[in-house]
Order: C-alpha cells, then sequence, then structure tokens
C-alpha cells in the first residue's frame, strides 16, 4: 500500500468516526430534549402498549397513567444482566422511601416465548414486591419494545442447550402522563437513580 493510500484510508476512518459520534450525539440530544419538552406531549421514547400481566391480565399504558413508571426490558432466563438492573431498581426504590409507592416498577419480557405469565409471576417476587412483570404475544412485544426503542434478538449458541436473547438494557422513567422522564444505564448507583426520580417527581 502507498503512502498516499494509507492516508486516504485513515481519512476515511476518522471521517466514519466522526459520523457516527456525530449521529450518536444528535439521537442523544434529541433523547434528552424530550425528557425536557415532555408536557408537548411529543417524547420519543414511550408511546401506547397492551401486554398481559404475570397475573394474566391484559392492561394497556393508560391503565398506569396517574402512576410514574420504573420499566425494565428483559427476560427471565438472562444469567445476569437483567437480575442485577432489577435489584438495582429495587434497591433505588427502596431509597425513595415514601415516594416509591407513587412509582410502578414494570418488568417487560422481550422473551415472550418463555416468559408466559406464570414464569413471569415466579420471577418478580424475588426482586420487588410491587414489581408487575408483562408479556403477550410477539407482535405486542415487539410494539412496546419500538415504542421504547429497545433493541432485542434472539442467539442461537452451538454451546448452549436453549436460545438466549441479546437486548439493550435501558431503564426508562415516565411520568404520570405516559411522558418520559429520563432514562438510566447499566449499573447506575441505586443512591444515584432515587435521587435523580426525586429530582424529576418535583
Ligand atoms: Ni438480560
Amino acid at each position: 500500500m502507498s503512502r498516499n493510500q494509507k492516508l486516504v484510508i485513515t481519512a476515511l476512518a476518522l471521517l466514519t468516526a466522526l459520523l457516527v459520534g456525530l449521529s450518536l450525539a444528535v439521537f442523544l440530544t434529541e433523547r434528552d430534549g424530550a425528557g425536557q419538552t415532555a408536557s408537548s406531549g411529543k417524547a420519543l421514547v414511550g408511546g401506547p402498549f397492551e401486554l398481559v400481566t404475570h397475573e394474566g391480565e391484559t392492561v394497556t399504558d393508560k391503565d398506569f397513567r396517574g402512576d410514574y413508571l420504573l420499566i425494565y426490558f428483559g427476560f427471565t432466563y438472562c444469567p445476569d444482566v437483567c437480575p442485577t438492573e432489577l435489584q438495582i431498581m429495587s434497591t433505588a426504590l427502596e431509597e425513595l422511601g415514601e415516594d416509591a409507592e407513587k412509582v410502578q416498577p414494570l418488568l417487560i419480557t422481550i422473551d415472550p416465548e418463555r416468559d408466559t405469565p406464570e414464569a413471569l409471576a415466579q420471577y418478580v417476587g424475588h426482586f420487588h414486591p410491587r414489581l408487575i412483570g408483562l408479556t403477550g404475544t410477539p407482535e405486542q412485544i415487539a410494539a412496546a419494545a419500538q415504542a421504547y426503542r429497545v433493541y432485542y434478538a434472539k442467539v442461537e449458541d452451538e454451546g448452549l442447550s436453549d436460545y438466549t436473547m441479546d437486548h439493550s438494557s435501558i431503564i426508562y422513567f415516565m411520568g404520570p402522563d405516559g411522558d418520559f422522564l429520563g432514562h438510566f444505564g447499566p449499573g447506575t448507583a441505586p443512591e444515584k437513580m432515587a435521587e435523580r426520580m426525586k429530582e424529576l417527581m418535583e
């Protein structure tokens, strides 16, 4: 490769990195903007859903109006990430004290094939007494995940006897009107999460 070719390749790589960085910055700015202008009703995260609770009851997003929602998309077969995040949610709610009563924690499965209402019923109690597990048809789950910009995919691994799921791991905090208020990335400290929720609830 000539020196010029190397320079061109380096320049292209830098340009690509810059473009990826810029589009990510725009995406994140839009999301934060959605949080600040939540009352305009044009939130980019969240939206209508119809799902089935771990008690077998069909519910929609409207059934939760009046409550703040702490929402996590995951699955009960998840070996580590989901249990960790659900535990963080639970601890953050404990930290919130009395205000926690205004917050409804939700686990929406991205693995409806295995996460039946019965499977969720056995699972949610390990984390929080008020945690509601939600499942549905693959179409209902896809619609809910799309509304919350959640990525998930089935992964077949030859080394495993069963499939696993790849999925984004973000905790969403929604307002009593269904507006997006904020989100928490993986491994957020429960104290920080509680502090931020308190601010957002004022
Ligand atoms: Ni997981």
